[in-house]
């Protein structure tokens, strides 16, 4: 914990107006990006919105778009709802009470697709914290980092959720860093985007406890290149975005992106695993090779069985946002 938030509040100390209401915003993310396995991340231009307010008690959570309803897919709606748990454990953490939480939630980022929609209710859950205790308590961008990383297990979808473009993380004696990064103009995105979904847990249960130390050399080699590809010199992405650590042993459990992976990697695109997948995350260097690498997809999506849903994306360079909504605005 920092010295900006250790040891600030008790439960006889100051707490978080009933009424007070804030406004989050966060992005999708993939991560890994081939070789940078845990490491490497990248914020996209899609969003999840949330409209939170302090309320006497209890947890309310209205959902629309992604995740609404109560079928299939449904988010929980009461305190087992990520974004909320994820609030609360930052009262906890910071030795606040936790007031009541009323969240409004429209979601676009896809669940279950590798495209960090976890990553982001929590950085949402998290930010939304922060904007509540304003003037209670100061939460740094380091606590989130940390608060977020606590939750999710790993920080390299946290990362680029919470500060945007390009992110190195890693985790020391201290608690989970990150490296911001602009990503070359000259890169475009292309997210393929299925209509299967994929569990996280079942991906890295696939993961070998060791790996050979030849492919050990072969990711850092690959993982140190990627970074001067993603923002220095966008020809060298190919080469840059081959994987031994984690594509190859999860492949069986996602037989249709690896397959999509192999196509469009034969036609010279640089095509990963977003995140745990299964989507298909391409790393364009030029936007005529991005339209290519989608007419690809969109031939693959016209086979029978097959719902691949390709999606020109931009970095998103803000990351994490969170403001107060003042209380005239409030719901
Ligand atoms: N690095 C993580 C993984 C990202 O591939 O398991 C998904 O949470």
């Amino acid at each position: 914990m920092s010295d900006a938030v250790s040891g600030m509040a008790d439960a006889s100390g100051p707490v978080v107006p009933v009424g007070r209401a804030v406004r989050v915003r966060v992005p999708a993310t993939s991560a890994n990006l081939g070789p940078g396995f845990d490491t490497l991340g990248l914020a996209l231009n899609v969003h999840d919105e949330l409209e939170v307010t302090a309320t006497e008690s209890g947890v309310t959570v209205e959902v629309s778009g992604v995740g609404e309803g109560s079928g299939e897919g449904a988010v929980p709606t009461d305190e087992s709802n990520l974004v909320a748990r994820a609030a609360l454990h930052v009262f906890d953490r910071v030795g606040v009470p936790a007031p009541g939480l009323a969240l409004t939630a429209t979601n676009s980022i896809p669940h279950g697709r590798g495209l960090g929609s976890s990553g982001a209710a929590i950085v949402s859950g998290v930010l939304a914290a922060k904007g509540l205790l304003e003037g209670v308590v100061d939460v740094s961008d380091d606590d989130v980092l940390r608060f977020a990383t606590e939750l999710e297990g790993h920080p390299d979808n946290v990362a680029p959720a919470i500060f945007g473009g390009l992110t190195i993380a890693w985790v020391d004696e201290t608690g989970p860093r990150h490296k911001q990064l602009a990503v070359h103009r000259g890169v475009s995105l292309l997210v393929a985007v299925p209509e299967a979904t994929m569990s996280t847990k079942l991906a890295r249960s696939l993961q070998p406890e060791a790996v050979p130390h030849a492919d050990a050399v072969f990711n850092l080699s690959r993982s140190a290149l990627l970074v001067a590809a993603l923002t220095q010199s966008p020809e060298l992405l190919f080469d840059a975005t081959e994987d031994r650590l984690h594509q190859t042993y999860r492949a069986s459990a996602m037989p249709d992106t690896s397959a999509l992976i192999g196509e469009l990697r034969a036609a010279g695109h640089a095509a990963v695993v977003s995140g745990a997948g299964p989507s298909v995350l391409v790393l364009a260097s030029d936007p005529a090779a991005r339209l290519e690498a989608a007419r690809i997809v969109e031939e693959r999506s016209t086979a029978p069985g097959a719902g691949w849903h390709a999606r020109l994306l931009a970095v998103d360079i803000r990351g994490g946002t969170v403001e107060p909504i003042p209380s005239s605005a409030a719901a």
